[in-house]
């Protein structure tokens, strides 16, 4: 039987069921289903329709144009033709489930072993470098982290983007995706700054893994090779508001564009103030949470975050847009913890309302300076925090 011409390029045909069908989803939402139809099974639309996390007519709606294009064979339940069976295994696609709770279920043997191995391996990694906010989480986390993005129905992927990989996932992809004999990645695309974290990645990996390891400076655009190449994203940013915003565009600049991929973010709890910002910079990105995971991630040793960290699953939606002026987004602002330590602040006196900076670079160093000095147009003593100068992360929806 010849291939249709539609299904030489696998991203042409999600593209053009996602527009026939005008899915919300986007092409993201078409790779779901595939991904449902993948098994040797047939599958009702209902189960399709639970499976793509798509209303039932949604769903039957992107069967009836998989029809049409000869991906989707005429019987009910549904199943593939011959060249929709290329067309997932072009795609790397498998029917993977993961039905128990992926934070919080016993690990199989197999994958203990795995977190076992994966802590092993922190032994091998050089020490963290704090200036870049590094903290290594541990290997049972990690190996969470991917049962999570099964549960969630992102792996397996034809291509996973990891932004800042200390914690070694895409050795942790690798790995559990041979425990549990089923490859979850066609390829991981991994961007980090660290040249020693690239190192211990590739001398950790299976062989086989197809792991494309990229050292770059997240302050700057992706590299064109980069960028609107993955289907999902995952991400353990710096600290901060900034470091947090500036990786998850980075993130978004690695998936192709459009709406329904998944992000995930890893990040610690922060007091409300820093948390509404956070949650303004999903926002302005576009991303929307559809689930988040408190304390789930657990590190070696206490440092900043204090041993655990927040999971988030987020999607993005129609605001991404292809049109997006990449170069114009490089930052080089505060970015880590220790940046804003380092940053003024403004205090207010108590007495009269003057305003006065205060940091390090400043001619007024500390508030006890400020104190001993007493304010210039009252002379009280008694001054208010305020809050740290506003930066904004130069964004791709300006
Ligand atoms: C910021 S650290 C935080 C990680 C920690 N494991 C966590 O879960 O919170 C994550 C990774 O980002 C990398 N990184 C830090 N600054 C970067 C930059 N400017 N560009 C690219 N990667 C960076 C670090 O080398 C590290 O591997």
């Amino acid at each position: 039987m010849s291939t249709s011409p539609a299904l030489t390029a696998p991203f042409g045909v999600l593209a053009q069921v996602a527009d026939a069908t005008q899915l919300g989803e986007g092409e993201a939402g078409v790779l779901r289903v595939l991904r449902a139809l993948a098994g040797p099974d047939r599958r009702a639309a209902g189960e399709i329709s639970r499976f793509a996390r798509l209303p039932v007519p949604v769903a039957s709606a992107v069967l009836g144009e998989l029809r049409t294009l000869g991906v989707v064979d005429g019987l009910r339940p549904a199943g593939l033709t011959a060249d929709g069976r290329a067309l997932v295994a072009t795609l790397g696609l498998r029917p993977l489930t993961y039905a128990v709770d992926p934070w919080s279920a016993p690990l199989s043997p197999d994958l203990v072993a795995v977190a076992g191995a994966l802590d092993a391996l922190v032994g091998q990694q050089p020490d963290v470098d704090v200036t870049l906010d590094q903290s290594f989480a541990t290997g049972e986390t990690k190996v969470r982290r991917v049962l999570w993005m099964i549960a969630a129905g992102a792996l397996p992927t034809p291509s996973l983007l990891i932004v800042g990989d200390d914690d070694l996932l895409s050795v942790a992809v690798a790995r559990v995706g041979a425990a549990l004999g089923v490859p979850l990645a066609g390829e991981v695309v991994v961007i980090d700054i660290s040249a020693a974290i690239l190192a211990t990645i590739a001398s950790s990996a299976p062989p086989d893994a197809a792991i494309d390891l990229i050292e770059h400076d997240v302050r700057r655009p992706l590299p064109p090779a980069a960028r609107g190449r993955s289907c999902v994203a995952s991400t353990d940013p710096p600290y901060t508001t900034q470091g947090a915003a500036l990786f998850l565009a980075r993130a978004l600049e690695g998936l192709r564009p459009g709406p329904g991929w998944d992000a995930f973010l890893h990040y610690g709890a922060k007091p409300p103030g820093p948390a509404i910002d956070l949650q303004g910079e999903l926002t302005r990105l576009g991303l929307v949470v559809r689930e988040l995971r408190p304390g789930v991630n657990h590190y070696l040793g206490a440092g900043v975050i204090g041993g655990r960290s927040d999971a988030y699953r987020l999607e993005l939606t129609a605001q991404q847009s292809a049109e997006t002026d990449w170069e114009a987004t490089a930052y080089d602002g505060p970015l880590y913890t220790a940046d804003l330590r380092a940053r003024p602040r403004t205090y207010v006196c108590a007495g009269c309302g003057e305003r006065f900076i205060v940091g390090p670079r400043e001619p007024i160093a500390t508030v006890g300076a400020l104190q001993a000095h007493g304010c210039p147009t009252c002379g009280g003593t008694s001054f208010r925090p305020g809050s740290l100068a506003p930066q904004s992360i130069p964004g791709e929806k300006a």
